[in-house]
């Protein structure tokens, strides 16, 4: 199949992040493309200059490694005239002419209000589509790639695969969580996710470990503190604030009252995690700090990103980190993410080697 484009979905109202992000990551490898975005739609579409060689593309074009785009699409084909009375039959046809099969099929729109009002056409239309796709033995558990069909109207939709290893394993590229009942701020949900998107399972057991020791620097009221109590880690929650007094009595949280940024811990801690409203590079600077001292290991953390150039400042910082540690020589992996508890911010995980 020939890719008419790659399609990246996004939280809306970041399409010029997506883009400028998909033509750093497409020009580092010499793919010459354009991009058509429209503002608050969701969504960013990278037309590369044919001849486009799919496996290359998806070889070379890491999803891993990006931080606004929520999910990684190929579109085969967009229908804009799908007819109402059936549907079915010239979808069909469009994805045969690709010659592929498929592990799983996602019916998607993008993340808006217009999106929303068409979920319940899409959950309508999905049994029966599955079913004519499995009569044609177009799904199969072996497959490499997914189907998704992206639905901007009941009669206009982009039909895009993704390859699994290289793309979000979510609908839409967003994880939906519960909120946890005694949780005690909805912030909580930016560091589960983050702890469960960007690190693999792997990675969950080996760096969350049960016993382990954490700074909370900006604690309350303990959102954050929440994750890390509920993996039975000791925490010093460091805030002028009050922690929520349910959380204080799991005995596994120590308040401190003090300036985060002034804070250091007596001995060195495992995690670092900090959701502290300040500029992003003071924030960066302080991370930095932290990690080239020794003081921790790992850290999570915020980058409240209010300005206009978004995806430059989140550049800088990334080069500020990897300028700071390689003057120390120490290794490290960064997952940098928009997530989609995340508002204007994006949230980072360094875990050092
Ligand atoms: C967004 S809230 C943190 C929410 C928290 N992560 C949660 O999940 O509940 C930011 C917190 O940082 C605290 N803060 C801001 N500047 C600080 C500083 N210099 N030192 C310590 N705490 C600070 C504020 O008091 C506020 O409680």
């Amino acid at each position: 199949m020939t890719p008419v484009c790659s399609l990246l979905y996004c939280r809306p109202g970041f399409e010029k992040e997506t883009a400028s992000e998909i033509m750093q990551l497409t020009q580092a490898h010499n793919i010459i493309g354009y991009i058509k975005a429209k503002p608050d739609s969701g969504y960013v579409g990278f037309y590369p200059t044919p001849p486009v060689d799919l496996a290359e593309f998806n070889r070379l074009i890491k999803y891993e490694k990006m931080i606004f785009a929520r999910q990684f699409l190929f579109v085969s084909e967009i229908i804009n005239n799908l007819p109402v009375k059936d549907r079915v039959t010239p979808l069909l046809a469009a994805i045969q002419k690709m010659e592929l099969t498929f592990n799983n099929i996602f019916f998607e729109t993008p993340d808006t209000n217009e999106g929303k009002k068409l979920s319940s056409f899409c959950k309508k239309f999905s049994t029966p589509f599955t079913i004519a796709l499995e009569r044609k033995n177009l799904i199969n558990k072996k497959s490499e790639w997914r189907l998704h069909l992206f639905f901007l109207s009941s009669s206009a939709v982009y039909i895009s695969i993704s390859q699994i290893e290289n793309s979000s394993p979510e609908i839409m590229g967003i994880k939906r969580l519960h909120f946890p009942k005694t949780a005690p701020s909805r912030s909580t949900l930016k560091l589960e996710e983050a702890f469960k998107t960007m690190l693999n399972e792997k990675e969950q057991n080996d760096y969350l470990k049960n016993g382990m020791t954490a700074v909370d620097l900006g604690a309350c009221p303990g959102g954050w503190t929440w994750q890390l109590v509920n993996r039975s880690m000791l925490v010093s929650a460091i805030d002028n604030g009050a922690m929520d007094k349910a959380l204080m009595e799991s005995g596994q949280v120590k308040e401190i009252k003090a300036d985060g940024f002034k804070y250091l811990p007596e001995k060195p801690v495992d995690w670092l995690v900090c959701d502290m409203v300040e500029r992003p590079m003071h924030i960066t600077r302080l991370i930095s700090k932290w990690l080239t001292g020794g003081h921790c290991k790992y850290a999570a953390f915020n980058l409240k990103l209010p300005m206009k150039k978004r995806y430059d400042m989140v550049m800088d910082c990334k080069e500020y980190i990897s300028q700071e540690l390689n003057s120390f020589n120490i290794s490290y992996k960064i997952y940098i993410k928009h997530l989609y508890h995340d508002r204007e911010e994006v949230t980072c995980i360094i875990l050092l080697k």
